[in-house]
């Protein structure tokens, strides 16, 4: 009798950890469901319609400099950008014959901005705290380049989790984009073009989803677990700048997407990034070595 009741307390007490464990994953797959399905406000003030030439180019050029390209594909029509282990992720097609097809100017903004669609949701692994920063001539520009683009085939977004990745976002471990911006903020001020300070604080507000605020770098958040931490950007001890001594090397890593010793650089958004400006990058290495 004895034993036996010992023996059932020793089971419990093994069991409990691998129980605790499924409950704990089921109650992050319940709160993932809540957290998906919640509806988020957000105040959100138009930007106009524009279409003039000089506007389209600058929106092709923010389209395919600022990341969109990485996970919307080239023409807008969509993207599978991350996959393996349990993850796919895709961005949809956001030519007029996708999802943005039936947008209000409104609704643009909710979306690039806010990281929310006009139906409320909050949008997963699009970074808009990249591009809350973005100046309304900037979103205007993105939005008349992305009216303008030749519809595709309409795929919509998959984002497929691994259980435990789903589970952690349910308990806000793996925060959304709208959790993290401060939605009260109100737009940046346009800055002149130009190898300036505030030009290059302006083009590295596209690096803080990763690289953290204040570009202190660290572990990212909802990245794959097998990625390295982004390096520090900030000045002080362990300031990765320390390797790119003048605006030509950085110039160098965003074309090649290598480091001024030959080794590859992981997870950077290439792609996109060899696109970017002498302008911009060189506002960016001043602005990165300044502080
Ligand atoms: C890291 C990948 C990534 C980048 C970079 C990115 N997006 Fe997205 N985007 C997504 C994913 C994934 C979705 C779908 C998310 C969902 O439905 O929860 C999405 C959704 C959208 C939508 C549709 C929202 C809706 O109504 O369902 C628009 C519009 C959009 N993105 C525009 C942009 C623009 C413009 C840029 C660049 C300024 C950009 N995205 C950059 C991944 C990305
Ligand atoms: C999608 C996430 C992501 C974005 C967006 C991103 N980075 Fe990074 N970055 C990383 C990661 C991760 C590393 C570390 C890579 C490694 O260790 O291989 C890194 C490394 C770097 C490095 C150091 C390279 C070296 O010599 O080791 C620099 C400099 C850098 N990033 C600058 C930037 C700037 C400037 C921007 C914005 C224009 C930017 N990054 C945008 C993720 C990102």
């Amino acid at each position: 009798m004895k034993h036996q009741r010992w023996l059932r307390l020793l089971g419990i007490a093994l069991g409990a950890p691998a129980a605790l464990a499924a409950l704990a994953v089921a109650t992050g797959l319940l709160l993932a469901e809540w957290r998906v399905h919640r509806r988020v406000d957000v105040p959100v003030h138009a930007v106009a319609y524009r279409d003039e030439a000089t506007v389209l180019e600058r929106g092709r050029y923010l389209y395919a400099s600022r990341g969109c390209a990485d996970c919307h594909g080239g023409n807008g029509g969509g993207r599978t950008f991350a996959q393996g282990g349990g993850l796919t992720l895709a961005g949809p097609d956001i030519t007029p014959a996708g999802v943005a097809g039936a947008y209000q100017p409104v609704d643009w903004v909710r979306t690039i901005r806010h990281g929310v669609t006009p139906q409320g949701r909050a949008l997963m692994m699009m970074p808009s705290e990249d591009y809350n920063g973005f100046t309304d001539d900037d979103l205007a520009a993105i939005v008349a380049y992305l009216r303008s683009l030749p519809p595709q085939s309409g795929r919509t977004a998959i984002v497929e989790l691994p259980l435990p990745m789903k589970a952690m976002y349910g308990f806000g471990a793996i925060p959304d984009a709208a959790s993290r911006i401060d939605h009260a903020k109100p737009p940046r001020q346009a800055v002149p073009e130009g190898v300036t300070l505030r030009h290059g604080e302006y083009v590295a507000s596209m690096c803080v989803g990763c690289h953290g605020v204040g570009l202190v770098g660290g572990k990212i958040r909802g990245g794959a677990p097998d990625w390295p931490p982004a390096a520090r950007l900030a000045a002080g001890e362990g300031s990765v700048m320390d390797h790119y001594p003048d605006a030509d090397s950085l110039i160098a890593m965003f074309r090649s997407g290598k480091r001024p010793d030959g080794s590859v650089v992981q997870v950077m958004p290439f792609d996109s990034l060899a696109q970017m400006s002498e302008t911009d990058v060189r506002a960016l290495h001043l602005y990165l070595t300044a502080r």
